[in-house]
């Protein structure tokens, strides 16, 4: 019968027999997924591998840091830290389109890549943390016609054109077997219960054009969100939790003054595999107090919403 040790060990088992003696590169994100990958494809090909972070500018608040640190000092896993903020931010300023944005995320990631990996002599495997559902949501609606939804960045965002092979030894797993998987290979119990982060980062959560000021506004409402989630013993109830800066600007008052500011709706959702998800019923104190700490902390708020839309309808992203 299936167990996770056994899923292990043949995986192992695959990713040798696909990569032989070449060399892996594996883009990290930070997520449990690419961590995960990342951690398997180490058992399995030791100092063939070499993991890539792109800081992309598109980071939630310490997170870059908190990656880097984790696989060097922690795992020993070399790890090659590259600083690619104004090659994401230059190309995406002023793109509206949420499908233009995560392909010009998606190109600029295999463009690091291959830059990295030239760097290294070569590489001709490039893995990723895919999972199921990114295969099946790049591909298609879930019994509806043959649509896409919106390009993962991981899959479907992909340029046609790209000299090396993908090593995805997670693409026949869900998210809640791929948290099994990291404890069986001994992730820390903070990482492995991590809400997913999509690779295109905050640049989906910035509707509209980003600018770096947005992102940086964006950065510390999310930053207050999850903190107050945390102190209310939440954080693990919840599957995915958010905030997004919408471009709209409001009036609102504050001292005698009058502020016209951005608007920050609040994310939360309950969910299994990331398919399907139920928007988080808070009790309004929760909510109260998050909006008023938002406000009061982060210039350039002045509302606070909340997203009860479920999926379907809605996405968990709001591009
Ligand atoms: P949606 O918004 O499609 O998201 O309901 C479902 C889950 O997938 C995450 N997501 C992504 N993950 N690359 C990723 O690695 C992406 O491009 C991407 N887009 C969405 C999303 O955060 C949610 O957990």
């Amino acid at each position: 019968d299936w167990t996770m040790a056994a899923f292990r060990e043949k995986a192992i088992a695959d990713i040798r027999a696909q990569v032989g003696t070449g060399r892996v590169i594996c883009g990290l994100s930070g997520g449990v997924d690419s961590s995960v990958a990342a951690i398997l494809i180490h058992e399995a090909i030791g100092a063939q591998l070499t993991c890539i972070f792109v800081d992309h500018g598109l980071m939630r608040q310490n997170e870059a840091s908190e990656v880097v640190s984790m696989f060097r000092d922690h795992y020993n896993i070399p790890l090659v830290h590259v600083e690619a903020q104004d090659l994401f931010i230059d190309a995406l300023e002023g793109e509206m389109d949420p499908e233009v944005k995560r392909k010009t995320i998606g190109r600029l990631f295999i463009e690091t890549f291959e830059a990295e990996a030239k760097k290294l002599g070569g590489a001709e495997f490039l893995a990723q943390g895919t999972l199921y559902p990114d295969v099946i949501e790049s591909v298609s609606f879930t019994g509806g016609p043959s649509v896409t939804i919106k390009s993962h960045h991981n899959v479907g965002g992909l340029p046609e054109r790209m000299n090396m092979k993908l090593v995805e030894p997670l693409r026949e797993l869900f998210k809640d077997e791929v948290r099994v998987l990291g404890r069986e290979l001994g992730l820390p119990e903070s990482f492995v219960g991590r809400h997913p982060f999509p690779g295109p980062g905050l640049a989906i959560r910035c509707p509209g054009g980003i600018t770096r000021e947005k992102l940086d506004i964006l950065r510390q409402a999310d930053a207050i969100y999850l903190d107050e989630i945390r102190k209310a013993g939440l954080y693990d109830v919840i599957w995915q939790a958010f905030a997004v800066l919408l471009p709209v600007q409001t009036v609102g008052v504050m001292g005698d003054g009058r502020t016209y500011e951005f608007v920050c709706a609040l994310r939360a959702v309950t969910s299994v595999d990331g398919m399907t998800a139920d928007f988080y019923h808070y009790d309004m104190e929760f909510l109260g107090n998050a909006a008023t700490r938002i406000i009061n902390e982060v210039r350039g708020i002045n509302r606070v919403v909340y997203d009860v839309t479920s999926k379907p309808p809605g996405t968990i992203e709001w591009e």
